[in-house]
């Protein structure tokens, strides 16, 4: 049976990782983007400037918030496999559009869900659900499958919704669909305004000359942080499984921002020593004495995940799913991209 796959978010750090993997099994792939302004495909550029994939890769318009044009592609493209992977994505900014994201990060969901029943039932579905579920109660680490939920955020609130109503229709319509509870992951494809993302852009143009310092929010946050290179196969083989169930990916390691930020600084032989506390705390180079972080208290979020923790030993046992990269290899592959990217600037007389 030829395996035709569509892929929300095709465009975002997860959709470019899960489209080369498709790829690489020789599914057709299409991906869903929704029009900008300008041109905003840079992560698969390179697949589809890619001569290989021309008859295999295509892209089609669409938007979450638009059910028509969602049925209309499901009618249109009769996947075999859909993964739902867009969403307003970013904890922070969805207490600032907390009605977008239940729309876009929420409700799509079932229109999604709806558009597969209505039009191609026996389509699987996977949904990009989090381990931001767990939010709130961070005596129960670590967190798997039977963690009770408590969301912390609109985003959060708005995947507790995702998450119910795939359990709700693989119950009562019998379909094939899959929650993924992924924890963190990253990558240099990693959407610039989180955490990781920014402080290995920061260090590498601290490096270049081309930024003073780093400035954070909450630095004691603690993160279950992989490889988004090796979770998408994660998501895949979620659909390739007998029956349809709900999985942890994770890594069973937890690291406070904090470390992150000494391990990024490391990479480029900077030692950091933190002096102070609480929003007073700053980290400066252990040699020469220079700032290069603070607190800036415009970062925190009214309310705040503060420790994720993740089991994903089901995922172990039963997908045979494992994460390759650990969190100082991470890191470096980061650390190593950005700076690559990031040159100092040319001397000129
Ligand atoms: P991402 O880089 O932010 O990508 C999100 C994608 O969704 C982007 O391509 C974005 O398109 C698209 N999108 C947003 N709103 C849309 C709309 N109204 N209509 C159509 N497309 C829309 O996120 P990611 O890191 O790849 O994560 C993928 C999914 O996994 C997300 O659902 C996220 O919430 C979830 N998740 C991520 C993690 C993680 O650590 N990365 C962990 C657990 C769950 P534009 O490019 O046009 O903005
Ligand atoms: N973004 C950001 N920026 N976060 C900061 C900063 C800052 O300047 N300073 C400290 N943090 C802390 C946040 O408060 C949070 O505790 C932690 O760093 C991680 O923040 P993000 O990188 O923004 O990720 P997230 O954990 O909130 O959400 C990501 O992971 C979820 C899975 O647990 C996103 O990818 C979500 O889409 C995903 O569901």
């Amino acid at each position: 049976m030829k395996r035709i796959a569509m892929i929300t978010g095709v465009n975002g750090q997860d959709g470019s990782y899960l489209s080369e993997f498709l790829l690489s099994k020789d599914y057709e792939v299409h991906g869903i983007i929704r029009r900008h302004s300008t041109i905003c495909t840079q992560r698969i550029d390179h697949i589809i400037n890619n001569s290989s994939f021309k008859d295999k890769f295509f892209l089609h318009y669409g938007d979450l918030t638009d059910s028509c044009s969602l049925a209309e592609l499901i009618r249109k493209i009769k996947p075999t496999e859909v993964y739902n992977l867009a969403a307003q994505s970013h904890v922070g900014i969805s207490f600032e559009v907390p009605e977008y994201t239940a729309e876009a990060t929420g409700v799509s969901t079932i229109k999604i869900l709806e558009a597969i029943r209505q039009n191609k039932p026996d389509c699987r579905f996977y949904q990009a659900s989090t381990s931001e579920l767990f939010g709130g109660i961070p005596s129960t680490v670590p967190q798997s499958e039977t963690t009770p939920f408590y969301p912390k955020s609109p985003y959060g609130a708005a995947k507790l919704y995702s998450y119910w109503i795939t359990v709700n229709y693989r119950e009562a319509y019998n379909m094939f669909a899959c929650n993924g509870i992924l924890f963190n992951h990253e990558s240099p494809r990693r959407g610039e305004e989180f955490v990781t993302r920014k402080i290995t852009i920061a260090v590498a143009k601290i490096m270049a000359g081309k930024q003073d310092k780093l400035s954070l929010g909450n630095l004691n946050a603690k993160r279950d942080w992989g490889y988004a290179g090796d979770y998408v196969e994660g998501m895949w083989l979620m659909l390739q499984q007998d029956k349809p169930d709900d999985y942890v990916l994770a890594t069973n390691e937890t690291h406070t921002v904090r470390e992150f930020v000494e391990a990024a600084f490391e990479e480029v032989g900077i030692k950091i020593e933190w002096r102070g506390s609480g929003i007073d705390e700053k980290g400066y180079d252990s040699k020469s004495g220079k700032l290069l972080v603070d607190v800036n208290p415009k970062y925190f979020r009214p309310a705040e995940v503060e420790l994720l923790l993740g089991d994903p030993s089901k995922a172990e046992k039963q997908l045979g799913w494992k994460r390759k990269v650990k969190f100082r290899e991470l890191v470096k592959i980061m650390m190593i991209s950005d700076t690559k990217t990031i040159t100092p600037p040319l001397m000129t007389d």
